[in-house]
């Protein structure tokens, strides 16, 4: 089997503890190079991939290496540039959450990938924990009825940390991370939202909030989304008392309640629901997901057979910039509800 050559830029949290190490049990791929721009970090590469060429400048990796894909896992800030610059090469994008700090960014990657006719993938890894996969499958068999409400609640007690080789903090620095925690993993709540609702929502009310007032962005986010079909509301806060996330699907005829690993699913509303219950491992609190990452892999091969450069995971990483941006927006015009006006569906 030929495998992937792929290089890895920026190898800090999330790529030195899970995308690196799921790429490693893959016989279809091959990390060829890493760039990162922190010594440390670079050490650290050497260390845990000797075979690799080491580049302190992505630039020149881009220039030097024949790659058929990059995994760009630097903070949002350079996400786009980086993307534009790999497409131009002529290399696939499997780029992480969030896609761009903003719509226009997001759109100059969407139109990078049409005109150099190469993938952008987004790493929406969250669709691929098991027990929202067993979620989707409860939905889809019709053991619920119709799904009308979704609540997603992500409970985080800090912000998550970056390596310490280079700057820990940087999700609390706007210039770096765009925003705080909506732009950091309101991604996540959302693209979860538009495969329970089955559709894109058409407006957005949003509060945000600064507890901690030491730091320019946001650590907590409250907002409706609202769909042709009803109604999702996302809690995400880096303040709360325990981590753990708590989802749940409202049906016409039942419910899906996860907790962490934990579900409920509750069938009939009338005197007699049947009530089941269990367990499905799903790793929440290894925060680099190294587990979910291989299926995501799978897709965005797929998408690379497959030609489809702008494909279905890109444009809804586009609606997650677009609702994102709105939040922002609506929280500072006091929570007015705001219509999100691109369809990405045709973009
Ligand atoms: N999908 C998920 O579950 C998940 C989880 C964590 C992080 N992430 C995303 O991954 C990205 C990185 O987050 P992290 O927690 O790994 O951060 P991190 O700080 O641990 O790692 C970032 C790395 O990028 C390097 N870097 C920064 N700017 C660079 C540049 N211009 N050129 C070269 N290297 C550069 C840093 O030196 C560092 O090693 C973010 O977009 C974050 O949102 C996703």
């Amino acid at each position: 089997m030929s495998k992937l050559k792929g290089a890895i830029i920026g190898l800090g949290f999330i790529s030195g503890k899970g995308q690196f190490p799921a790429y490693q049990k893959r016989d279809d791929v091959e990390i060829v190079a890493i760039a990162d721009h922190a010594p440390g970090r670079l050490t650290a590469a050497g260390l845990a991939a000797p075979n690799a060429r080491l580049y302190s400048d992505w630039r020149e990796l881009l220039e030097k290496e024949q790659l058929d894909f990059v995994d760009i896992s630097t903070p949002p800030n350079v996400h786009a540039e980086i993307t534009l610059a790999a497409l131009a090469k002529g290399v696939h994008v499997l780029c992480e959450k969030p896609l761009a700090t903003s719509v226009a960014e997001a759109m100059s990657m969407v139109e990078g990938a049409r005109k150099h006719e190469r993938v952008v993938f987004p790493g929406h890894n969250y669709k691929h924990a098991p027990v929202v996969k067993f979620s989707r499958d409860v939905m889809n068999g019709g053991r619920i009825g119709k799904v009308r409400a979704v609540t997603l609640n992500t409970f985080r007690t800090t912000h998550a940390k970056g390596v310490t080789e280079w700057r820990t903090d940087w999700r609390r620095d706007k210039k770096t991370s765009g925003g705080g925690i909506a732009m950091d993993h309101g991604s996540h709540s959302f693209y979860l939202t538009f495969a329970w609702m089955q559709s894109l929502p058409t407006h957005v009310t949003a509060k945000t909030l600064t507890l901690d007032s030491q730091w320019d962005t946001e650590d907590n986010l409250n907002c409706v989304l609202t769909f042709p079909n009803g109604f999702a509301h996302c809690f995400l806060t880096w303040t709360a008392g325990v981590r753990k996330v708590v989802y749940s699907l409202q049906g016409s005829d039942g419910a899906v309640v996860i907790d962490d690993d934990k579900w409920e699913l509750t069938q009939g509303k009338g005197s007699k629901p049947v009530v089941e219950n269990g367990i499905i491992e799903s790793d929440w609190m290894d925060a680099s997901h190294t587990k979910w990452h291989n299926s995501m892999f799978d897709q965005f091969k797929v998408a690379i057979a497959e030609k489809d450069f702008v494909n279905r995971e890109l444009r809804e990483s586009v609606a997650c910039v677009q609702i994102i941006e709105t939040c922002y927006r609506s929280s500072a015009e006091g929570c007015r509800e705001l219509p999100l006006t691109i369809d990405v569906t045709k973009i």
